[in-house]
């Protein structure tokens, strides 16, 4: 697989098999994702990584704890303007429109956001997490990292789904990790092997013309 087909073929997997992912092909895949560039070679990104029965620990852990958190950080703008809004809305309409869940049913689309909390059903899983004190230069090295994992990941043969929904469980999830005060969750990382029947793997997110966000100057 070439860049260019890991890139075509990448895409957010939301349901799972319980095909168990080896310790030994995440760690190769970190320290492999680790060649990611960032700034002044800073290296921001910090991962927890839990597989196999430390994520069922997790899960056990989690569904002990208050879901009611203050987020680690707003996901979205409060007033997300067009074009961006559009594309956020059109995504997810097509996601709910696969699993045949109506816009009324709002029951159906909240039990479909709650699997989020389960890692859609993936065996293996990380968190990111970066250190208070860095600012946005650093945080967008993060997503460096993350698209570098999601890449080496695809042409491992395995599928992922980086999820910021984990930023309204902070509480919850660094009272597992024992994180130190100095560091915050940005995303968790769903990593296993695509369920091929499950619907919700169809969708293709779409994307903007180029020239919504690329000009000749
Ligand atoms: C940093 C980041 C966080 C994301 N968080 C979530 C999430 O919490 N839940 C989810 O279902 N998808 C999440 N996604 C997936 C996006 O919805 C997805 O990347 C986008 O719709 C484009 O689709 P594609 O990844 O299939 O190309 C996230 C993606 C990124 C890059």
């Amino acid at each position: 697989m070439n860049v260019t087909e890991a890139v075509a073929s990448r895409r957010s997997i939301r349901a799972f098999l319980d095909t168990p992912v080896s310790d030994t092909l995440l760690r190769e895949l970190l320290e492999k994702s680790a060649r990611a560039p960032s700034g002044g070679n800073v290296q921001p990104w910090q991962v927890q990584v839990l597989n196999g029965s430390r994520l069922q620990d997790f899960q056990q852990h989690l569904a002990q704890q208050d879901p009611r958190e203050k987020p680690a950080y707003e996901i979205y703008p409060k007033d997300l303007p067009s074009p961006y809004r559009d594309s956020r809305f059109k995504v997810g309409e097509d996601m709910y429109g696969l699993l045949g869940i109506p816009r009324d049913d709002r029951a159906g689309r909240f039990a479909h956001l709650a699997r989020n909390f389960e890692f859609f059903g993936a065996p293996a899983a990380f968190f990111c997490l970066i250190d208070r004190a860095m600012g946005q230069p650093q945080w967008s090295d993060l997503g460096m990292f993350l698209q570098t994992f999601m890449l080496l990941a695809q042409e491992a043969g395995l599928d992922t789904c980086a999820q910021e929904a984990w930023a309204t469980r902070p509480q919850a999830v660094t009272s597992f990790l024992q994180t130190p005060d100095n560091l915050m969750l940005f995303c968790g990382m769903a990593i296993g092997h695509r369920d091929p029947e499950a619907p919700v793997n169809e969708l293709v997110s779409d994307r903007l013309p180029l020239d919504s966000s690329a000009k000749w100057a």
